[in-house]
């Protein structure tokens, strides 16, 4: 059967290395950095979670109203609204122990993630490419883009309902942080982490009244162009514009 030798990498896992590979940490060499750095000056400061009073919808009303959303209107998103979808999605939730841990699990909590945002219709923020900083419950403005919203749908393979999106979440990983530890053995972890954090924002979306769509379909060198990432070290895997119904 002629798909059956690439569902071996379905049936990876992380722990079952060859009893002769040897991963990068074990060969001793130095962890990567688990956050990427950032130029604390340039700093946009959200909303502490506790303080964010929201009506939310209950559990139960949440997952059984969970849909896929592709329609938004051009109602404008706010600082709020994204700092909830953020910290819910992907934030920092404790700090003890030396070890970061967040919204969403992660295997062997490699945190390979990183979120960007394709900001198009916030109030109170300029259109523009923004990253997350979850360490500091803030983003940065990374880049200005002439005509963003057309170069982002052709990049989603001409998904034109994106356009009217308020923020497009773009998440990227940094592979070497899952394979310092597990070899290429971490490849599936890192799709399965994606997974958890995209159905948080369906989730936290729902909870307040937005909606969100995931999205696998994309042309992978314009989308990592567009965001800044080199396509080796780091590069996009998912997408979820989020916007007012
Ligand atoms: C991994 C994944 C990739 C997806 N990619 C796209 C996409 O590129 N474009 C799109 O319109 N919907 C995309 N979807 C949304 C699915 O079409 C949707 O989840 C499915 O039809 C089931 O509908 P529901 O989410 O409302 O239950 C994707 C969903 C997942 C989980």
């Amino acid at each position: 059967m002629k798909y059956e030798k690439n569902r071996e990498f379905l049936k990876s896992s992380a722990w079952s290395k060859t009893s002769n590979e040897k991963s990068d940490q074990e060969l001793g060499l130095k962890q990567p950095e688990i956050f990427k750095s950032y130029n604390k000056n340039k700093l946009i400061k959200l909303k502490n979670f506790k303080e964010i009073k929201f009506k939310e919808k209950s559990f139960s009303e949440i997952i059984t109203s969970r849909r896929t959303r592709r329609k938004y209107t051009d109602k404008a998103l706010t600082l709020e609204q994204l700092s909830y979808l953020l910290y819910t999605s992907y934030g920092i939730t404790d700090k003890s122990s030396n070890r970061y841990l967040r919204a969403a699990p992660s295997g062997g909590n490699r945190q390979t993630i990183v979120t960007y945002l394709i900001v198009q219709n916030i109030q109170g923020i300029k259109k523009g490419i923004y990253r997350y900083i979850p360490l500091e419950n803030a983003i940065i403005f990374e880049k200005n883009i002439d005509n963003m919203e057309e170069i982002t749908s052709n990049a989603a393979r001409d998904q034109k309902w994106i356009k009217k999106a308020g923020v497009i979440f773009v998440w990227t990983t940094i592979p070497y942080r899952g394979e310092w530890r597990y070899t290429d053995k971490s490849h599936k972890l890192i799709l399965l982490d994606a997974g958890h954090i995209c159905q948080n924002l369906y989730l936290a979306s729902e909870a307040i009244g937005l909606g969100t769509c995931a999205i696998a379909a994309y042309h992978q060198k314009p989308i990592d162009n567009l965001i800044g990432v080199d396509g080796t070290n780091e590069f996009v895997i998912y997408l979820a514009p989020v916007g007012n119904l």
